[in-house]
């Protein structure tokens, strides 16, 4: 049996569906991960999903993949613009790792436009709403 998919949420993402629906979209979180379950399982793979407020968690689920997963997906949220530890514990990854953001932070304020987890992933997905958790799925699955 092949290793899951994780895909991590950062803080804030627990709210989506009440939380800046203009701009992040009706979709609650359990919806997004309804949907990558039916994504990943077409593909045959699990998934592993998580959320969390917390820097430090975060830290340890990226650390927890390195063992237990064989992609990881990550929504960062707002430590994007400001964690040097996600970036490290993103470059211990040697397993496909995909950076997605619901919306376009280039098109936003300029405190956005800084991304330390892009330096440290595979590849960035933004700006297509839930749909980029769907896009991100694939485009880690083209690379398993
Ligand atoms: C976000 C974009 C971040 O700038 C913001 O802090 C978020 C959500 C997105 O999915 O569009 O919380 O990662």
């Amino acid at each position: 049996m092949a290793k899951p998919i994780y895909i991590l949420n950062g803080p804030n993402l627990n709210l989506l569906g009440t939380r800046e629906p203009e701009i992040y979209g009706a979709d609650t979180l359990r919806d997004i991960e309804s949907a990558c379950e039916e994504t990943a399982s077409r593909a045959g793979y699990d998934i592993v999903f998580k959320q969390s407020n917390i820097e430090g968690e975060l830290v340890d689920m990226i650390q927890e993949a390195r063992e237990s997963a064989c992609a990881l997906i990550i929504n960062p949220a707002a430590y994007t613009h400001t964690s040097v530890a996600l970036h490290d514990a993103l470059k211990t990854l040697d397993i496909p790792s995909v950076e997605i953001h619901l919306s376009q932070p280039a098109k936003r304020e300029s405190f956005r436009r800084r991304s330390y987890v892009a330096e440290a992933v595979t590849g960035t997905i933004s700006g297509f709403g839930a749909n980029s958790y769907q896009l991100g799925l694939q485009a880690a699955i083209k690379l398993l």
